[in-house]
Parts: structure tokens; C-alpha cells; sequence
């Protein structure tokens, strides 16, 4: 079953961790986001609203269609500055036009139909002044299909279960329909590369199993039973090294665009 953004069961789904200092390092090599007004669309739990706000920007407005994400923002962007938060859809967000210097959209696409993405990607260009950069973090199908290793624990999703590979691989973007669709929208200097995120460290294996448990933060477990994911948790526990100290690591893909 597709994940409920609005249920209540999927409260802090998107909470409870902090962007990593692997995610800064890249955003740092793109940008310098200090004074900036920056949009974060499809904000979740505003983990990465958050890092904004650490890494300077002048004001951060946090977008998402769904009441319980926006309360689960709330309650993560507490008593920090310059932080609006604003309940709208990432293909019509009803922000004003040429009104920001960065867009970041971060594990939103794959949630929107191949057919809109076009317009997810023409309201970033409306929403942007020029100069403003489009920042676009998804997960391809060749990022999903890299093996279940210690330092890729969520391939061990799809080894252990290859038929969520079709579900992938339906909502997953094309890098080159993504890279031709900024183009087609007005963006120029279009560029893409793959980067390794550190996810979080685990003190010990029942943490990561909580969060496996609870489908944290991975929307494919959405599509198993408890009895499923218990399995699953078993075939992780047993291919781990060692169950302290556990790093999770995942691949992705960043499309940039200049307006
Ligand atoms: C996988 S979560 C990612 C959350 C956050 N960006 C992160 O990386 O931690 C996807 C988020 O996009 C939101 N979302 C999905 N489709 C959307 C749309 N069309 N407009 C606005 N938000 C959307 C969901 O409610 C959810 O909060």
C-alpha cells in the first residue's frame, strides 16, 4: 500500500534525525546558502529545513501538502528564525513568483506522476528569481538497485524482496527525463551527479530495527506486512559485521538548474 502522508500512524515518519555533515559538504560545493531565501518543497518533518536554517539562510519556507508533515515541521523547527511554514501542493505552491534564491525538493519526485513532474519543475523556475538555483534530491532506479552491503543496508530491502524493484522502478526518475525537463522549463547550466549520503549511525541493532519496524523514513515498507518486515530485519541483523555502530548510507542523485 502507497504511504498515507496525512495518517496519523505516520506521524514523525520524516523526524528524528539531522542531516549529516556528508549532505552539508555538498550543498556547501553547490552553494553558499548564507543570506539566501530558500524554499524547501515536499519538507517532511523539516529535517533538512533545519539545515538550512543552520547553513545560514535568510529565511526558510517550508512547503508540503500534508497537515501531519507540516505538524511534524512545526514541532522540528521550534523557536528557530526566519522559518514559515505553508501548507501547498509542489505543482502550484501559491508562493509569489521570483521570490527565491534556492528550491530544494528532497525525496519529493518520486512522489509525484511522471506526467506533473513537468510542472513541479515549472512552479521551481516560477518561483525563483533569476539567478536562483533549483537543487533536485531523488533516488534513481540505478541508485535503489545497488546491492544490500554493511555500507548500503536498504539494497537488503530488494534482495530479500525483488518484486518492490517493479514499484521502484515505475516511480523512480530517469535522469535524462529529469535533466530534459529542466531544460524544457527555462533552466540553464543543468547538472548532475551521484553522491553518497550518511543517513545516520545506529548505537546498536535495535535502533536500526525500530526504524525499520516503524517504516521510518522508507516509503517502499509501506508495501510489506509486519510479519514481511520482521523477516526482513532478521536477514539484515544476520548479514551486519558487527550490530554497534552501524552507519547507513544511502546513494542519490542531484539534479541542479541556474534560472
Ligand atoms: C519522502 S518525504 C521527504 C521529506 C523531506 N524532504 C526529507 O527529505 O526528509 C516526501 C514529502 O513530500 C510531500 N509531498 C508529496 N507530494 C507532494 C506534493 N505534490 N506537494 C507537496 N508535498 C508533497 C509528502 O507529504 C512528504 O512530506
Amino acid at each position: 500500500m502507497t504511504i498515507d502522508f496525512n495518517a496519523k500512524e505516520n506521524r514523525h515518519t520524516y523526524l528524528g534525525r539531522e542531516a549529516q555533515q556528508e549532505w552539508y559538504d555538498i550543498i556547501h560545493n553547490l552553494i553558499d546558502p548564507a543570506g539566501k531565501d530558500i524554499a524547501d518543497i515536499g519538507c517532511g518533518g523539516g529535517i533538512y529545513s533545519r539545515a538550512w536554517v543552520n547553513l545560514g539562510a535568510k529565511s526558510v519556507t517550508c512547503v508540503d501538502f500534508s497537515d501531519q508533515m507540516l505538524a511534524d515541521a512545526t514541532e522540528n523547527t521550534q523557536g528557530l528564525p526566519n522559518i514559515t511554514l505553508k501548507k501547498g501542493d509542489a505543482l502550484h505552491t501559491d508562493l509569489p513568483e521570483n521570490s527565491q534564491d534556492i528550491i530544494f525538493e528532497r525525496a519529493l519526485i518520486h512522489h509525484i506522476n511522471e506526467e506533473d513532474r513537468i510542472l513541479c519543475f515549472g512552479e521551481a523556475y516560477r518561483l525563483l528569481r533569476s539567478g536562483g538555483m533549483y537543487i533536485l534530491q531523488d533516488r534513481t532506479v540505478q541508485d535503489i538497485n545497488l546491492p544490500g552491503s554493511p555500507e548500503h543496508i536498504r539494497g537488503y530491502i530488494f534482495d530479500v524482496y525483488p518484486h518492490l524493484r517493479n514499484i521502484e522502478t515505475q516511480r523512480r526518475p530517469d535522469t535524462h527525463k529529469v535533466i530534459n525537463g529542466f531544460k524544457e522549463v527555462g533552466f540553464n547550466h543543468v547538472k548532475t551527479f551521484s553522491f553518497l549520503e550518511k543517513r545516520t549511525t545506529y548505537n546498536d541493532f535495535s535502533q536500526l530495527a525500530d526504524d525499520f519496524q516503524m517504516r521510518k523514513g522508507r516509503s517502499i515498507l509501506h508495501e510489506l506486512n509486519d510479519k514481511e518486515i520482521a523477516y526482513l530485519i532478521d536477514h539484515i541483523e544476520m548479514s551486519l559485521p558487527s550490530l554497534t555502530n552501524i552507519v547507513e548510507n544511502d546513494y542519490w542523485t542531484i539534479w541542479t538548474g541556474i534560472k
